[in-house]
């Protein structure tokens, strides 16, 4: 690549030495998100290099997994981002990619448009493929990248299927003859493209979580819907269609792709009104009362309703998992064929995700189960659960990632978006907004208030000792009873795998020991999470106050679970003999402050 192998030449020529060790004395690693990074030159960094090498070791790794692995094939998708500065782009970068394998006789399905991110894992399991990957950056900012991977269960890869990949993508970091050969896109006959059969296919599997064609083909309602710049305008425009809907409204300004996202400072629809900023004066200006917002990559969905104060709400990802919970079960209570059981049936979220769907399992008699954080891990389990026979509604985690229906075992901002469209709809018929639907939820099975922000720590060392102390609190291998005045009912340490709230004091999440994650339940149900960023110098805490029906005092229930997080700090954390710094609040997911019950 001309362009990259410039950039290291300036720096050799400019004596940029350090810059030049930062770059090529260290590789990119390679997790269960595949492989991330800026686009640039330097092995630490995504270009063609670092793309081919990792494409090469994922080969190795497949071709013993799968012995039919040149039956089956590989899927390739990618979104709409591009750096002049180093000629990358998510298209080259899935070329280079399908070129890797198409030298070695695999046969490619490599989309020849840009799609959503879920269309890939969508693609592996409708076409068998035995994995695929999707080139993208989501809502990340724009130099970065990555290459995400999907097993053949249509689930993001987990361990140790990463570390094993890694391992071959050492054993082979020398681009082999024809890795390089992008031409061999146009002229391998290995070579598929799965756009127009998976597109027909996914409009037609949403079609089974659309409940209501009818009143959505009559609404009076509109909504508008912005894409960020990315993927998303014509797959929910179809989408909406399929649920036989005008299509949305769309944000001209940011309804096509472009790599620079001018318009808004931060790609990342999670950042609330302030990145709405040109939906919502849209929807004021077109009189539609719903705004729908997928990120980039269109795997997830923000979503924004006009008041009758004439203020926008926009939902947390936590509220609107509750909407969506209700919504499905509804849905399926209304549908549900003779003998069905609602024992079967389930609904997942991430542990550090709101508890609401629990408290909805508990009323009404289905199945909730928890996952570690990282959609991973529910794409995987849902899977499980499904080859056994059962039946799996919704599932989601609170960075508004959301999985409705089971065509599509990630999360989906497309379906998420049509389902919204359609609760509206169904209950603008009845003359209830979302806000107040959401108000109802609230009443009948428990408000649920939930807070998140952290801490930023430098020192690995602090990070242990505080998590230690915690599991040695008092005395040795015993946990905390109680943090001030709040009484502490149970304690799971999925870093060690105990969970005083089981039989045999095991947890049955994974053991996850590279990384902390404590989970405190308190006697007045508060759940609170402490845990360490992979990826970030931070600890977070996810703080949610689960309160049962009757209690309705909503200023009573905020007050309690900031004081809750004040000791939670306090005894737990100690910031200032750790030297820790307040974070910046987390977009989205903090502060998620309810509307007033009136
Ligand atoms: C690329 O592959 C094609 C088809 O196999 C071959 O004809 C061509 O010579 C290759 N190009 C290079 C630069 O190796
Ligand atoms: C309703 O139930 C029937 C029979 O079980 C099923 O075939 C159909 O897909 C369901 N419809 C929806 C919209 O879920």
């Amino acid at each position: 690549n001309p362009k990259t192998k410039e950039q290291i030449e300036n720096l050799l020529r400019n004596g940029r030495n350090k810059e030049l060790r930062d770059r090529l004395c260290r590789r990119l690693t390679f997790g269960t998100a595949g492989l991330r990074s800026a686009m640039g030159a330097g092995f630490c960094y995504i270009n063609d290099l670092t793309v081919i090498q990792s494409t090469q070791g994922m080969y190795k790794y497949l071709e013993k997994c799968f012995p039919d692995f040149k039956q089956r094939g590989f899927v390739v998708g990618y979104d709409t981002r591009g750096q002049v500065t180093s000629s990358c782009s998510s298209l080259r970068l899935a070329k280079l990619t399908a070129a890797v394998l198409l030298a070695k006789g695999v046969p490619v399905y490599l989309f020849s448009r840009y799609v959503p991110t879920p269309f890939v894992p969508y693609a592996v399991q409708q076409l068998g493929a035995v994995a695929g990957v999707m080139i993208t950056a989501s809502h990340n900012r724009k130099a970065a990248s990555s290459q995400k991977v999907y097993w053949e269960n249509g689930a993001q890869i987990t361990s140790p299927h990463d570390k094993e990949i890694l391992k071959c993508i050492e054993e082979c970091a020398e681009p082999w003859d024809d890795s390089w050969n992008e031409t061999l896109v146009d002229t391998s006959t290995l070579m598929r493209d799965p756009l127009q059969k998976i597109c027909a296919s996914y409009m037609e599997d949403l079609k089974k979580i659309c409940h209501h064609r009818k009143l959505n083909t009559q609404t009076n309602l509109k909504f508008v819907h912005t894409s960020f710049h990315g993927v998303g305008h014509d797959y929910v425009q179809s989408a909406f269609r399929a649920f036989g809907f005008q299509p949305p409204i769309p944000v001209p300004e940011q309804k096509d792709p472009d790599p620079d996202f001018s318009t808004v400072k931060c790609p990342n629809p999670e950042e609330g009104e302030s990145v709405l900023e040109l939906s919502l004066r849209l929807a004021e200006k077109e009189g539609a009362r719903v705004v729908v917002a997928t990120d980039p990559d269109a795997d997830r969905l923000a979503v924004a309703e006009l008041q009758d104060n004439g203020r926008w709400k926009v939902f947390t990802g936590n509220e609107l998992a509750a909407l969506f919970g209700w919504w499905m079960f509804t849905c399926w209570q209304e549908n549900r064929s003779k003998g069905s059981d609602v024992k079967n049936v389930y609904m997942l979220a991430t542990t550090v995700s709101s508890k609401i769907l629990k408290a909805i399992a508990l009323k009404e008699g289905f199945q909730f189960e928890d996952t570690l954080p990282g959609f991973k891990w529910i794409g995987g389990r849902v899977k499980d659960l499904l080859d056994n026979g059962k039946e799996v509604l919704f599932a989601f985690e609170e960075s508004i990632g959301f999985m409705c229906g089971t065509s599509v075992l990630d999360k989906d901002g497309v379906s998420a978006a049509v389902v919204t469209a359609e609760m509206a709809t169904f209950l603008d018929t009845k003359g209830q907004t979302l806000a107040q639907q959401l108000m109802e939820i609230y009443k009948i099975y428990g408000h649920h208030i939930s807070k998140t922000s952290y801490f930023l720590c430098y020192d690995p060392a602090t990070i242990k000792r505080i998590f230690e102390r915690l599991r040695n609190f008092g005395s040795p291998n015993s946990y905390p009873e109680c943090c001030g005045a709040y009484s502490i009912l149970h304690v799971r340490d999925v870093t060690t795998g105990y969970d005083s709230s089981q039989p045999n004091k095991k947890s049955v999440l994974p053991v996850s020991k590279n990384s902390q994650m404590i989970t405190f339940t308190f006697q007045n149900g508060c759940v609170a999470t402490l845990r360490t960023s992979g990826t970030e110098p931070k600890i977070k805490y996810y703080a949610e106050m689960c309160a049962p029906p009757e209690q309705s005092d909503l200023a009573f229930l905020e007050e309690d679970l900031r004081k809750l997080i004040d000791a939670l700090i306090e005894h737990f954390l100690e910031p200032s003999k750790n030297g820790l710094v307040w974070g910046d609040p987390l977009p989205g997911g903090h502060d998620s402050v309810p509307l007033s019950a009136a």
